[in-house]
């Protein structure tokens, strides 16, 4: 076989392979949130785990919500009183040492933001309403903001870094991707044509219009950047190219970078010794006896 036969070949094998996937991953995802409640949750794209290397990324993980996040142009919901909820991940699916980074990765959102983010463990007797389920389903990826009821994060195989548990719990708490800012044209050049198909493209690609900056500058190095190849047909063709310098990479998954942590102050009305700023909740409203209505869970003893 000529090599020209060759990469003819891999090709074939890399577009069943792409093609293949989303649609397993739509179903699978389709099946599990239907446990949940009725709404047609379906990531908008698969991640490239296959892809992933040291500060490499696990891309396409912004779940969307019944076509309501599809173009992703809704301001995402913040917790209230910066407390968000969420569901013990269990031992029986995830080993001690994924939990210990699920774990570390709340610890440095809650330290970065001084205090002002804390992750709470949702329990029965707490009775919230709304709250995380870290799941381990197929890929990376998470609702954006507060969905309103149980919301599911997955972290699949290939996902527990921290740095990349770290980015989708900044989904969860409201933030998007930064090279879909409003003004990203003006730090980036998207290259659509090497982007993957025109579906990835409009899944993973598309700016938005509703975006809110929080007066936070462009941030090449935040956690919630796609690499210079994301999606690409080949890692020869890049896919962003950052105007200030061709050859700068962007983004890492390793750490907050200070523009996240600013942007997260921002978000969450964070002052120093006062915590968020975000509303608390009437906590009549989240109780546990309006909360038993709720078909999810019965009362014990039930
Ligand atoms: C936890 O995250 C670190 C990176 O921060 C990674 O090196 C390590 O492999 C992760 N642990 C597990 C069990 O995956």
């Amino acid at each position: 076989m000529n090599s020209l036969t060759f990469k003819y070949l891999l090709l074939i094998i890399g577009l069943i392979g792409t093609h293949c996937r989303p649609s397993t991953e739509s179903e699978e995802s389709e099946e599990s949130s239907n446990e949940i409640d009725d709404d047609d949750e379906t990531p908008d794209q698969v991640p490239h785990n296959d892809k992933e290397t040291e500060g490499e990324l696990v891309e396409g993980d912004i779940l969307s919500s019944g076509g309501v996040f599809r173009n992703a142009n809704v301001q995402p919901k913040m917790w209230p009183g910066g407390e968000v909820f969420y569901e013990k991940p269990r031992t029986t699916t995830f080993s001690s040492g994924v939990i210990d980074n699920i774990t570390q990765a709340m610890a440095d959102i809650t330290a970065a933001s001084g205090n002002c983010i804390v992750f709470k463990e949702r329990t029965i007797r707490t009775g919230k309403r709304n709250y995380i389920q870290i799941k381990k389903d197929r890929g990376c990826f998470s609702k954006v903001g507060m969905v309103g009821g149980p919301q599911p994060l997955s972290l699949g195989l290939g996902c527990y870094k921290k740095g990349v548990i770290i980015h989708e719990f900044l989904h969860a708490l409201g933030v998007n991707h930064e090279h879909t800012r409003h003004d990203r044209d003006q730090h980036i050049e998207v290259k659509k044509n090497n982007v993957l198909s025109l579906d990835v493209y409009n899944n993973n690609f598309k700016k938005r219009i509703i975006h809110d900056d929080y007066g936070i500058p462009y941030c090449y190095m935040s956690i919630m950047h796609y690499s210079n190849t994301a999606f690409s047909k080949s890692d020869n063709d890049k896919t962003i190219i950052p105007l200030i310098n061709p050859s700068l990479k962007l983004g890492q998954r390793v750490k907050l970078d200070s523009c996240d942590i600013k942007l997260l102050k921002e978000m969450y009305k964070c002052t120093p010794g006062k915590g968020s700023g975000i509303p608390k909740e009437d906590s009549s409203d989240d109780s546990y006896s309006s909360y038993s209505s709720y078909s999810l869970y019965k009362k014990p003893g039930t």
